[in-house]
C-alpha cells in the first residue's frame, strides 16, 4: 500500500514537500532509507514538532510504527540526511528514551499511539517497521542552468537569472540586432547566442576612418545595447594651401582634405617646386585693428591663417566704414578689406549773424567729438548756450544761439510839440538805432538832434525836449515881472528864454 499526500503547510515557507509512505513490507533502517532514496528524496528527518504533528495526522496506526530518518553516531543523535547533530529542544523522546541498550542506534516515531503518541524510541536498526519518505518538486533538471528551483505549493517555479526568460529559463533576453556602422564592422561573442544576453559585440573602422563613440557594446539583462552603434567618421588632413606662384588642384572621393584625398601642386612658369614652404599654409596679412574699433577673429589653423574669421566693430560715436567680416581665403589674401570707423557726423553748423563759431574737431569737421562755442560781436547779446557737442548718436546736443543787437531803453514817444524819426538797423530801439528829433513851428528843440543806441545799450544822448518861442515884448513884460517881483513872484514861473 503505497499513498502520498501533499503537505502545504511545510518546515519553512520554501518548500513543498510531498511525503509518501508504506506499511508493507515493513522494512529495516537501512532498507527503509535506501527505498526512500530511490523513490523520493530522502527518509523524513522531523526536524521541528509541526512537522511531528503531521506525519502524526498524516500515516495510518502501524503496531510496527515508523522510522524516521535519526540515528546515532559516535555517541551522538544526528540527522541521517545533513549529519547534523539533533539540538536537545528538537529531540522529542517518549519518557525514559532513548534508552543506553547496545545496538539501539535507530529512531522510530509512535504514531497514533494510545500514550506518547508522536514520541520517539530508539531501536535496534535491524528490526522492520513502516517507512516515511519526503520528496522535493525541484530537481536537477527542473529548471535550467540560469534559474533558481523555487518549491511551492505542491510544485516548482523557475525563478530566472537576470537576462533569461521561458518557464525553465533556457532562453536569454534578446537585443535589436546590430547594423554594420558604414564604413566599419564588428564581431560578436555570444555565449548565449547572436544578439542575446551578455553577447559583446566590438566595433572596427576601416582603414582611413576613425571610431567615435564607444567600441565595444554589450546586450544587457534589459534587452538593451549599453551604448549606441558607434560611428566609423572619415579621417581629416589638416587643410593644403595654395602657393603664392603656383596653384592646387584636389581631388576629394570623400570629404574636402580628408583620407583618399589628391592634391596637385602645380607652379607658374619660371617657377619651381621646392622642398620646403612651397606647399606650407599660406598665411594672410596680419591685420590690424581699426582706429577707434576693436577686431575680433577666430583662427581655426593659427593666427591670420586659412579659415580665421575676423569682425571688426567700433566704438561708441563711430560707423564702420566698410565690411564687418572678413575671412581668410585659401590664396592667403583677405575676402575684404578692414574697414575704417568714422566718426558720426553731425549737421554742419555756421556762424551766427553778428557772431562767430570756434569748433575743436577731434575726429573730423563736425563729427562725434567736436565741440563748438559762438561769440557775439560788439552790440549783440548771445540767446542761447554758447558751447555745443556733437553726441555718438550723432547730433548736437543744443541749438546754436542767436545774437540778439543790445537793446537800449524804449522811447515811447516823441518830445511834446515835437516829431520823432527813428532808423533800426538791427531791431527796434536796439544797439545802432538811431533817432532824430524836430520841433513844431514855435517851437524850439532844447537838447540833442540824434539820439544813437550804444553797444552798452544806452543812449548816446537824453532825449531832447520842444520849447515855446516868446516875442521880445513879453519877454520885456516878464523879465520886468522878474526884476519888480523878484521875490513875490511865483518861484515855479520858469525862465524861458534866456533873460537879458
Ligand atoms: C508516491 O509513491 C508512489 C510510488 O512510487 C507514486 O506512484 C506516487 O505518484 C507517489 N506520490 C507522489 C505525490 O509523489
Ligand atoms: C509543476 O511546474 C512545472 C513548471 O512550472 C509544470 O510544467 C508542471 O506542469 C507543474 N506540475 C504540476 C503537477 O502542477
Ligand atoms: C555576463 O557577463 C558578465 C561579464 O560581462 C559576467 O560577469 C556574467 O557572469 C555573465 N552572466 C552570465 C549569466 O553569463
Amino acid at each position: 500500500l503505497i499513498r502520498s499526500q501533499i503537505l502545504s503547510t511545510n518546515k519553512d515557507d520554501k518548500g513543498a514537500w510531498t511525503y509518501n509512505y508504506s506499511t508493507i513490507p515493513s522494512r529495516r533502517w537501512p532498507e527503509a532509507r535506501q527505498w526512500c532514496l530511490q523513490h523520493f528524496t530522502d527518509m523524513v528527518p522531523i526536524r521541528n514538532k509541526e512537522e511531528s504533528d503531521f506525519i502524526n495526522d498524516l500515516l495510518p496506526f502501524n503496531t510496527r510504527y515508523y522510522w524516521i530518518g535519526i540515528v546515532k553516531k559516535d555517541g551522538e543523535w544526528i540527522w541521517q540526511d545533513t549529519s547534523e547533530k539533533v539540538p536537545k529542544e528538537a529531540q522529542n523522546w517518549a519518557p525514559e528514551e532513548p534508552d543506553n541498550i547496545a545496538d539501539q542506534n535507530c529512531v522510530e516515531i509512535y504514531i497514533k499511539r494510545e500514550k506518547d503518541t508522536a514520541k520517539w524510541n530508539n531501536e535496534s536498526c535491524r528490526k522492520k517497521k513502516g517507512t516515511v519518505c519526503y520528496a522535493t518538486s525541484c530537481r536537477q533538471d527542473s529548471c535550467s542552468a540560469n534559474a533558481d528551483c523555487v518549491e511551492t505549493i505542491g510544485n516548482y517555479t523557475c525563478q530566472c537569472h537576470p537576462g533569461f526568460l521561458g518557464s525553465r529559463c533556457e532562453e536569454a533576453i534578446t537585443c535589436k540586432p546590430l547594423l554594420d556602422p558604414e564604413q566599419g564592422s564588428y564581431y560578436c561573442f555570444n555565449p548565449y547566442g547572436s544578439n542575446r544576453f551578455n553577447s559583446s559585440c566590438r566595433f572596427h573602422c576601416e582603414l582611413g576612418f576613425q571610431l567615435v563613440g564607444v567600441p565595444q557594446l554589450l546586450c544587457q539583462a534589459s534587452g538593451h545595447w549599453n551604448h549606441p552603434v558607434p560611428l566609423c567618421q572619415v579621417k581629416r588632413c589638416s587643410p593644403v594651401f595654395f602657393p603664392v606662384t603656383g596653384n592646387v588642384t584636389c581631388v576629394d572621393p570623400l570629404e574636402p582634405f580628408s583620407f583618399g584625398s589628391r592634391c596637385n601642386f602645380t607652379c607658374q612658369e619660371g617657377y619651381y617646386p621646392t622642398r620646403d614652404n612651397t606647399f606650407t599654409s599660406k598665411r594672410c596679412p596680419a591685420l590690424s585693428t581699426p582706429s577707434n574699433g576693436s577686431l575680433v577673429c577666430s583662427d581655426p589653423h593659427g593666427e591670420f591663417s586659412f579659415g580665421s574669421q575676423c569682425k571688426s566693430t567700433c566704438e561708441e560715436g563711430f560707423l564702420l566704414n566698410g565690411t564687418a567680416d572678413t575671412e581668410c581665403t585659401s590664396l592667403g589674401m583677405w575676402s575684404a578689406d578692414i574697414p575704417g570707423c568714422l566718426a558720426k557726423r553731425c549737421s554742419t553748423l555756421s556762424s551766427p549773424s553778428h557772431g562767430s563759431l570756434v569748433c575743436s574737431d577731434p575726429h573730423g569737421e563736425f563729427s562725434f567729438g567736436s565741440r563748438c562755442t559762438s561769440t557775439c560781436e560788439e552790440g549783440f547779446l548771445l540767446n542761447g548756450t554758447a558751447d555745443t557737442e556733437c553726441t555718438s548718436l550723432g547730433m548736437w546736443s543744443t541749438d546754436t544761439p542767436r545774437c540778439l543787437a543790445q537793446p537800449c531803453p524804449l522811447l515811447a514817444k516823441a518830445p511834446q510839440n515835437g516829431r520823432m524819426n527813428c532808423s533800426h538797423p538791427y531791431s527796434s530801439f536796439s544797439f545802432g538805432s538811431h533817432c532824430d528829433f524836430e520841433c513844431d513851428e514855435g517851437f524850439w528843440l532844447r537838447g540833442t538832434q540824434t539820439m544813437t543806441c550804444n553797444n552798452s545799450g544806452h543812449w548816446s544822448q537824453d532825449l531832447p525836449t520842444c520849447q515855446r518861442e516868446v516875442d521880445p515884448m513879453s519877454v520885456i513884460t516878464i523879465s520886468f515881472l522878474f526884476t519888480s517881483q523878484l521875490y513875490s513872484a511865483s518861484p515855479f514861473v520858469p525862465c524861458l528864454y534866456p533873460c537879458l
